[in-house]
């Protein structure tokens, strides 16, 4: 009896055995579509001097156990692990290791930028009746702020609660060609409502421009699992602001209506991303901002929504500002490597970088960039995650 309970035993266990090897490929294949990173990079591959200030990996945690990795070198988000119904998913791409952040090839991935997000024509533009001349570094043009910018500046860091992390940066007058010392501080707050608060503030001594932003890449199935073209997106915007071939703005703000830059219902990013339309040959994708409809009410916007295909995440954005550039990765091409050993591969993420419009200092038609002295900039965005 004894016996043939011990046959039975085996014979079951070799069943499950071999039904978990029946069952391994398509395992492994939902592992890579479902890239489930649950820990954050190891500290101390963060931990240097330079620039003769020390960096770190500063790590904001929530009663629901949601935490944000940022470090203090260009102010990234390094990690957003965020709770799906039964785990947590990093939706945030990027490095493991402080070297790989210091690679001037390296696309921004969750830095702060300024001091100009996106893009400024010829890297010129004209203030206080003289004209500036800033570093070009994409193609005749200057992208965010210049050759070294604030992704690549060791940030002031002081985390002040468990979830509230502040970084402060002073940009010198003409500091990569603008005007003014600049001050900035820049809050994060990681909520009990799971949202991701980034609160901007500068000052400065001179007349300048300035449009801070965030390029967090976001993958809400997980970093590193295939593309993004299967979530869906809603982004509040019935206008967007066309670009030449430069992916310098045309001046025109014209209507999404009956074009692939409709969004104003939730539908997927891969639905239109290959149309045969100018301005997405000319993004390569998209790769535009959008000009987010005012708020009827006072206070912060919705300016997007995006829901996960293969997680149960959804991430909405709100913002104070009065666009968005939605850029979804169309020039990475799996030559870096990211968290978990994965390549950056086409499309692997998407930007929601909540902003003023490109070019808008060469733009007179466009809000203002404008910072006058005396004048405090002041701007909020908030990524807020929840399930379906
Ligand atoms: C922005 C730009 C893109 C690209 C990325 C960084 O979103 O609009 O064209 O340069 O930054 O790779």
């Amino acid at each position: 009896m004894n016996s043939f309970k011990k046959t039975l035993g085996i014979l079951s266990l070799s069943a499950l055995l071999i039904a978990c090897n029946n069952t391994s490929k398509p395992t492994d294949q939902a592992d890579m579509e479902i890239n489930n990173l649950i820990s954050l990079p190891d500290k101390t591959a963060f931990q240097a001097t330079i620039d003769g200030k020390k960096t770190d990996l500063y790590i904001l945690t929530n009663k629901n156990n949601m935490q944000v990795a940022i470090t203090n070198y260009g102010g990234r988000i390094v990690s957003l692990l965020v709770p799906d119904h039964d785990k947590m998913i990093d939706v945030s791409i990027g490095f493991d290791n402080l070297k790989s952040y210091k690679d001037e090839s390296e696309p921004y991935f969750g830095a702060l930028i300024g001091r100009f997000g996106n893009r400024i024509a010829n890297g010129k533009f004209s203030l206080n009746n003289k004209e500036y001349s800033l570093f070009i570094n994409n193609g005749k043009n200057a992208l965010h702020g210049g050759k070294k910018s604030f992704r690549s500046v060791v940030w002031d860091a002081k985390q002040v609660q468990d979830n509230v992390l502040e970084l402060v940066y002073l940009s010198k007058d003409m500091e990569e060609g603008y005007p003014g010392n600049l001050s900035v501080k820049v809050v994060y707050t990681l909520t009990d409502e799971n949202e991701l608060t980034i609160d901007y503030e500068a000052i400065t001594d001179k007349r300048t421009v300035l449009n801070l932003t965030n390029h967090a890449y976001f993958n809400l199935n997980g970093v590193g699992s295939s593309d993004i073209l299967g979530h869906e997106l809603m982004l509040n915007a019935d206008n967007f602001t066309p670009v030449d071939s430069t992916l310098i703005p045309t001046g025109k703000i014209i209507s999404v209506k009956n074009t692939p830059f409709d969004f104003t219902k939730l539908t997927p990013i891969g639905a239109r991303i290959d149309a045969k339309d100018e301005q997405i040959k000319f993004g390569g994708g998209y790769d535009h901002n959008f000009v987010l409809n005012p708020n009827p009410t006072k206070g912060m916007n919705l300016a997007a929504k995006v829901v996960a295909d293969k997680s149960n995440i959804v991430m909405e954005v709100f913002t104070e500002e009065p666009g968005v550039q939605f850029y979804t990765g169309n020039f990475m091409d799996s030559s870096h490597t990211i968290k978990g050993g994965k390549k950056d591969v086409k499309r692997t993420a998407f930007c929601l970088e909540t902003q003023h419009f490109p070019d808008s200092p060469n733009q007179p038609s466009f809000p203002s960039t404008v910072l006058e002295v005396g004048k405090q900039y002041k701007t909020r965005t908030i990524y807020k995650f929840s399930l379906k």
